[in-house]
């Protein structure tokens, strides 16, 4: 436990939980700005929350969560903020690895992580060795993602092998196609959040969230938490899923 926190009672259906939840973690900054206070206060507070539906979905044993902590547009920003969130990941990576190995989770990337500067990618690689063989859930984090790209570097891996004679364009299908996506051993996300009152995915997993269920709240990230989680998942477990037939009519 690295929390404190009160007991909340909201009642959500335990069966009806989503495999793997996805998060874009949106309004760090405007949440500082409304304060008053550098954008880089809402990322430390950002990151706290994390730390806390990290928690929360590892308890209601969540098989895998996956989180946007920076896209490949995300380098456009002043010079100041981009070092500092760049330096996120190295420094809750070296603070909180004890504690996530001890909980069972295993730290996964995705994103073009050979393009970050060599210390992070050795963080990372750190983490990621260390939780390998863990075998609770799942915490994907998205660094340096961005989904189109994902999408040509998958497409050029498959054209490759047919270039090789490895495949046939007949043998090409969506089951394979997504095995050579950076999410390839992950399930298929049931529900995708995103908080801060934008309606829109910002290249995220886009092949990924085909068939998810979209969930948007105008809290900001640092203000997210286990009340407005449960709502989201009781928001979830109210949709009729239906995959293009009539189930549930
Ligand atoms: C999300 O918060 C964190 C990152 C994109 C890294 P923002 O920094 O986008 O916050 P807003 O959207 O400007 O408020
Ligand atoms: C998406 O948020 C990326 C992350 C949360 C890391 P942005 O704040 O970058 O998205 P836009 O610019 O509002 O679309
Ligand atoms: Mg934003």
């Amino acid at each position: 436990m690295i929390f404190k926190r009160k007991k909340v009672n909201l009642d959500i259906d335990k069966s009806k939980l989503p495999k793997h939840i996805a998060f874009i973690m949106d309004g760090n900054g405007r949440w500082a700005t409304r304060r008053g206070l550098p954008r880089t206060v809402g990322h430390n507070e950002g990151g706290k929350t994390l730390l806390k539906i990290i928690e929360i979905c590892n308890e209601l044993r969540i098989k895998a969560i996956t989180v946007f902590a920076f896209s490949t547009e995300n380098w456009e920003r002043p010079a100041d903020e981009v070092k500092f969130l760049m330096e996120l990941p190295s420094k809750y990576i070296n603070t909180y690895l004890p504690k996530i190995k001890e909980a069972n989770i295993v730290m996964n990337f995705i994103g073009l992580i050979e393009k970050l500067p060599n210390n992070i990618k050795n963080d990372i690689n750190k983490a990621f060795e260390e939780t390998k063989d863990n075998t609770g859930m799942i915490l994907t984090i998205a660094l340096n993602y961005g989904s189109q790209d994902e999408i040509v570097e998958a497409t050029k891996k498959v054209a490759n092998e047919c270039l090789n004679n490895k495949l046939t364009v007949d043998q090409i299908n969506k089951e394979y196609f997504a095995s050579k996506l950076m999410t390839y051993n992950l399930p298929d996300i049931d529900l995708m959040v995103r908080t801060s009152g934008e309606i829109r995915l910002s290249n995220y997993l886009l092949w990924q969230l085909a068939y998810s269920e979209l969930y948007f709240t105008k809290k900001y990230w640092p203000d997210f938490d286990e009340i407005e989680l449960k709502k989201s998942l009781i928001e979830y477990q109210r949709r009729n899923r239906r995959f293009g037939g009539l189930k549930g009519e």
